[in-house]
Formats: C-alpha cells, structure tokens, sequence
C-alpha cells in the first residue's frame, strides 16, 4: 500500500519513521515532508498545497494511495479528513466536527460539562465586559485561552488578576489571535502535574498509548517563556497505572462515545493534556491529533504496525488489532536556534546528522535542504529521541547523540526527565 502522510514537523518524522517499518507500506510519500524524512528508506517528499483539498484527492487517486495520515491539527479543523472520506479514501484523522475538540476551546469545554469529564471550572465569555466581570469576582490565579486555534500561543495562565484582564484586552480588544480570541473561555486555574495521554481510537474502541511527558517551559527547571515543547519522556511515571487507568475511564473512553452520542464520531489520536495531583486527574486540554514531541518518545515504544492500527481506526476494526508496547523508555532532547520562542536566525548549517549513536534518532523538526547541505529552518530544529531500559539511560543515550549534532546558536534544556529522576 501507498500512503500520503501530511506535515513538516518532527511529529511527522516520528509518524514516517514508524509507517515505513509496516510491511504493509510500499511506499510513504509526505507533503510536504522535511530533509530528515526524505532520508528514510521507502520515502519521498511531495509538494502539495495542503490547503487545497480537491488537489489532494486528485493526487490520491492518481497515485493509488491506500491510507492519507494527517499530522497537524489545522487541515483537520479545515475538514480535509470529510473529503477525504467522502471520497472513499481511508484517512488517520477526525473530520472536522470531530476536530472542534481542539479546534474550539468552548466546544471542547461544553462537551466535558454535559458528559461530566473532570476538567477546571470555567465560563465562555463572547464579549470583554463579561470576560472582565468574572475574572473579578474569581480573582488569580485564574487561565485565559483564546476559543480557536492560535498554534498554542493562546493560553494566558494568570497569576494576577492585573494580567488576566491584560491578556482579554490582548485577545478580545487588539484581536492579537485574529477571530481566534473573538470569545475566550476562561477558567480555574489547576495545580498539579501535567501528563499527555494520546489514544488510538476508531470511534467505539480506545487504545491508550504509554502517558508521556512535554517540558513547556524554553529554561532547566521549567523556567521562562512557553514554547511549542523542549523535550519529552515516556513513560511518564506521574501517571501510575492506576491514574491511567482512571484516565481511560473517566476521559477517554467517555469523551468517545459522548462524541458518537452527538453524532461526531471520533477517529484518529485523541490527545488528552491532563493535570494530575494526588490521585485527582483532570483535563487540561483536547487535541484531536498526535503531540508533538511526544510522538517522539510515544512511537518508538510502540511494539506494533502503525500503519495495520491507523487504517482500523479508519474502518472501525481497532478491537480486532494487537497493540503491545515495550518495556523500555524514551527520551526526547529539542535542539532548539538560540532566541527561540523569540526571534531567531535561519540558515545554520547542521553537522554530524549521520552520527547518531546506536538507539538514538534524530528527528528534524525544523530544517531545510540547501545546495546539498542541511540547514537550520526553525525554532525548535531537531527532537533527539533516545532509548533504553529506562528513563535515565535514554536520557543519557537521547544527550550522547546531541552532543553529535551541531549548528551555530543550537541549545537544548539540559535537564529534560529531571520530574522523572528526582
Ligand atoms: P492548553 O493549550 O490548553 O494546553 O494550555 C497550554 C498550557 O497552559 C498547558 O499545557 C498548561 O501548562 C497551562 N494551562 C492551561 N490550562 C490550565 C489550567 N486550567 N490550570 C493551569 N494551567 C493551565
Ligand atoms: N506538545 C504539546 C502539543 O503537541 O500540543
């Protein structure tokens, strides 16, 4: 079988990474792909406009294309997975009613009020006066997040009252999200400790994956700004068996039939972000594709066919598939341009690609192809995952490799796993 995978990022060099090791993949073209995915074997990057879902079928068809997996979540709340569909086209990904679990913060919320999932209290706000009366009467440390997709950028954790009400001025007065942050969803603030659960899910069946854990903050010590994620570890031991357990019951499994109840059948990765403390688990956030990076360290623990499990999401068959999982660990090192979140140079030329120790991958997140060389072409600029047999080994294998890899202004957290290892 052909398949069509879309994205850029180092969550789809994971995604390629894995989907090339299926037997039942001939060959995995990727649009647009980056220069790390175009290296493995079976594999060729095509340039295709991913806005344009017409060009996209007709490419699929033309090709012979069995199975199209979409990576990012914005051409799934545009609705490329129901042209897909409505084409007859096998496709890893929920349609775009599906997709508003991510795609609209307020529906998402709603969605776990009605069906009681644990989440943060909160109220939708459509307009500043409301917005501002209600962090009012709830005082900080209180969350602002803009309603739709803002490339995770529009989440305000307050811890003063001051900053909250700057952030709705931010969201609903300058418009610094565009209609993203036309109505906001504000909500208590939660402590405790984050995990990402992600699920394999057909619709009726859930398949949890092993719980990992993202490291948002750019500094050691989860210290300044937010970015898109500094690194990652799975398995993630703040959620015991136990609490993934109750994860499952409490909000996956029951955010998937409540989906079908409501007649926007679910299929695809589920991501659940959730806030864990004691023995209390509590949804942070949906996202209706896999993380990144905590694809990863998510894939390369899985002991089974990506490719057998996407397409029985597609048709509905995931109770007949065999997932198992290894007993080992995984840890994920981002190699980011210095000024990242900020501004940051491109261009860079990155050595000792090639040099990548035994059990280690280097993943390109941001990088380009010129003249022959690879160079620097993002923020975040490689995911360095290694593994072992457990969490401190992999760490250790995930730095040896990036110490290999090097370009002008590279830096990492020296530090990723530390909540693991403490
Ligand atoms: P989200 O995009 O909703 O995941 O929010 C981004 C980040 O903001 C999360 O990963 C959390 O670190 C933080 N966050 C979001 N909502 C809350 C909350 N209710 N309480 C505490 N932290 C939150
Ligand atoms: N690592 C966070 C996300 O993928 O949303």
């Amino acid at each position: 079988m052909k398949v069509l995978l879309i994205g850029s990022g180092g969550r789809e060099h994971a995604l390629a990474w894995k989907l090339v090791q299926s037997e039942l993949v001939e060959e995995l073209l990727v649009a647009p792909g980056n220069p790390g995915i175009a290296m493995l074997p079976k594999t060729l990057n095509v340039a295709l406009d991913v806005d344009n879902h017409e060009e996209i079928v007709d490419y699929v068809k033309a090709c012979g294309i069995g199975l199209v997996v979409v990576g990012p979540e914005a051409p799934l709340v545009a609705g490329l997975a129901d042209v897909l569909r409505a084409n007859n086209i096998p496709v890893f990904g929920p349609n775009k009613a599906a997709a508003e679990l991510e795609g609209s913060k307020a529906f998402s919320k709603e969605m776990m009020a009605k069906y009681n999932i644990p989440t943060a209290f909160y109220k939708i706000c459509e307009d500043v006066e409301t917005a501002k009366a209600y962090v009012e009467e709830k005082g900080a440390p209180i969350v602002v997040k803009a309603d739709g997709l803002a490339a995770g950028k529009g989440v305000v954790v307050a811890m003063t009252k001051e900053e909250a009400l700057a952030a709705i001025d931010d969201m609903m007065g300058d418009m610094k999200f565009g209609a993203a942050g036309a109505r906001v969803v504000i909500e208590e603030f939660m402590d405790g400790e984050e995990a990402s659960l992600l699920a394999f899910t057909d619709g009726k069946t859930v398949v949890p994956m092993i719980a990992s854990q993202d490291h948002k903050r750019v500094g050691d010590g989860d210290k300044g700004p937010n970015t898109g994620g500094m690194g990652t570890y799975a398995p993630a031991p703040v959620l015991t068996p136990e609490l993934r357990q109750k994860a499952y019951e409490t909000v996956l499994k029951p955010m998937v039939a409540a989906m079908a109840k409501e007649g926007k059948t679910y299929q695809g990765c589920l991501y659940a972000g959730l806030m864990v403390k004691g023995d209390s688990v509590k949804v942070v956030e949906f996202n209706c594709r896999f993380g990144d990076p905590e694809t990863q360290v998510v894939l390369p623990l899985l002991d089974a066919d990506l490719a057998e499990i996407m397409l029985a999401c597609d048709n509905g068959t995931l109770d007949r598939v065999t997932i198992n999982w290894h007993d080992r660990a995984a840890v994920c090192v981002v190699v980011a341009s210095e000024g990242y979140p900020g501004s940051y140079a491109k261009g860079k030329e990155i050595s000792g690609l090639d040099e990548a120790p035994e059990n280690t991958v280097i993943f390109h997140a941001g990088t380009k192809e010129v003249d022959g060389k690879v160079v620097t072409a993002g923020g975040r600029v490689l995911g360095v995952t290694g593994f072992a047999a457990d969490i401190r080994a992999a760490k250790d294998k995930a730095y040896e490799a990036v110490a290999k890899v090097k370009f002008e202004g590279a830096f990492c957290r020296k530090d990723i796993a530390w909540r693991a290892l403490k």
